[in-house]
């Protein structure tokens, strides 16, 4: 792929990875790209690397540039092997020796994933890199999403390099905001958000006032992922303010499972009352939806409803599965309650009631069980539980 000169003599070496459709469980339906960048000033300096297996595009990218023996400085923004993959051998390249910048966790964490000795250079937040006419200033930002992930910003020309704030699992023949529809790319930003960064909001608020404070201009958000977001960076840093906040939307999201389709005439019957009480409502059969798509649901829905026939004495197991994933991200703001159909013993609305409250749903109703196939009237008390909830929603 012919590297893309993003603005002058900074240029984007990065890979497109256009058939992974599992990102360590994540959907990545459309595939994914693995940004690295390059600044060419007196001296050069590639920030990042990409996956490893894409190790031989990445260095025919640049030398579509520079011979990569050019190359002076390294920064490592961020240790996870999507970014970090290729490094061991993109120094063996351009010379072991060259200068590794990077956090002090990154230093940490870096040695534990390569044996080699490596020269690094640990960095803190403020410390600052000049490349000759350019400086790199270096932001850390501990646990978003891992310890030693960091932002460098070139002042300059005012590109915040963000790592993995502000991406996107999304491959395409895009490379800008400006160049794909809105709608398209922020729902891929926003299931990012959804699922990679979730547990982290708080601290994606108080990074975003640190910011605000800073007063730094941004002209242009390069992400390791996904499109640059370069005709309006306020517009995804409003939205990462406003996710980060957890305000739920007057939404509704059933998920469940079914044996033999009665949990999921419920779940059908709960749906259409939360949609006559004006709540927008849907059904997600949890085998039939991956489950990063379900989490991109729950994360601004007001309302959790969760079905389950009883199996075994337990919880269904897929149902245990989406809860366990749900619970690991620490949703906030919201409302739930648990419905199922059984046969004999029927601890399943119990065992979800558990599960919401460890997530801190607030149940708002004992929940509905019912013996065996719904009938009418089982169907009416389905469809007045969802209106309950719908009016819960509404407040
Ligand atoms: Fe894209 Fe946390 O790696």
């Amino acid at each position: 792929m012919k590297p893309i000169e993003i603005t002058k003599g900074v240029f984007d070496v990065g890979v497109t990875d256009w058939n992974i459709r599992d990102f360590h469980g994540y959907s990545t339906d459309l595939g994914t790209t693995y940004n690295a960048f390059l600044i060419v000033d007196e001296k050069i300096a590639l920030l990042d690397t990409v996956k490893k297996d894409f190790a031989d595009q990445l260095l025919e990218n640049i030398t579509q540039i520079v011979d990569p023996q050019k190359i002076d400085v390294v920064i490592s923004n961020h240790t996870e092997m999507d970014h970090s993959g290729s490094l061991a051998r993109v120094m063996h390249r351009i010379g072991q020796d060259k200068a590794l910048y990077c956090s002090k966790m990154g230093h940490k964490n870096l040695a534990r994933h390569f044996p080699q000795q490596f020269n690094y250079h640990p960095v803190e937040t403020g410390d600052e890199l000049s490349l000759g006419d350019r400086t790199l200033t270096f932001m850390e930002t501990r646990m978003l999403h891992w310890p030693d992930s960091m932002f460098t910003y070139l002042k300059e020309d005012k590109i915040l390099f963000s790592s993995d704030g502000f991406g996107q699992h999304y491959a395409g023949p895009e490379k800008f905001d400006d160049q794909i529809d809105g709608d398209t790319i922020m729902y891929h930003a926003k299931k990012y958000f959804a699922n990679i960064l979730l547990l982290y909001a708080p601290l994606i608020q108080k990074l975003i006032e640190r910011v605000a404070a800073l007063g730094l201009e941004i002209k242009m958000i390069c992400p390791d992922h996904g499109v640059i977001w370069r005709q309006d960076p306020g517009k995804i840093i409003d939205a990462y303010a406003r996710w980060s906040r957890q305000v739920p939307a007057p939404k509704a999201v059933v998920l469940y499972d079914t044996m033999w389709h009665s949990t999921e005439m419920l779940a059908e019957a709960i749906v259409s009352g939360l949609l006559d009480a004006g709540v927008a409502a849907k059904p997600y059969h949890v085998r039939k939806w991956h489950r990063s798509e379900i989490m991109t649901a729950v994360f601004d829905a007001r309302a959790l409803i969760v079905g389950s026939p009883t199996l075994n004495n337990g919880l269904f197991p897929t149902l245990a599965d989406i809860l366990t994933y749900i619970k690991g991200l620490k949703p906030q703001n919201k409302i739930g309650a648990a419905f199922g159909s059984y046969g004999w013993s029927g601890e399943a609305v119990k065992l979800i009631n558990e599960e919401l409250k460890a997530i801190n749903v607030e149940i708002v109703d004992p929940g509905l069980r019912v013996q065996y196939v719904p009938d009418k009237e089982a169907l009416k008390a389905g469809f007045d539980f969802g209106r309950r909830i719908g009016k819960a929603v509404l407040g």
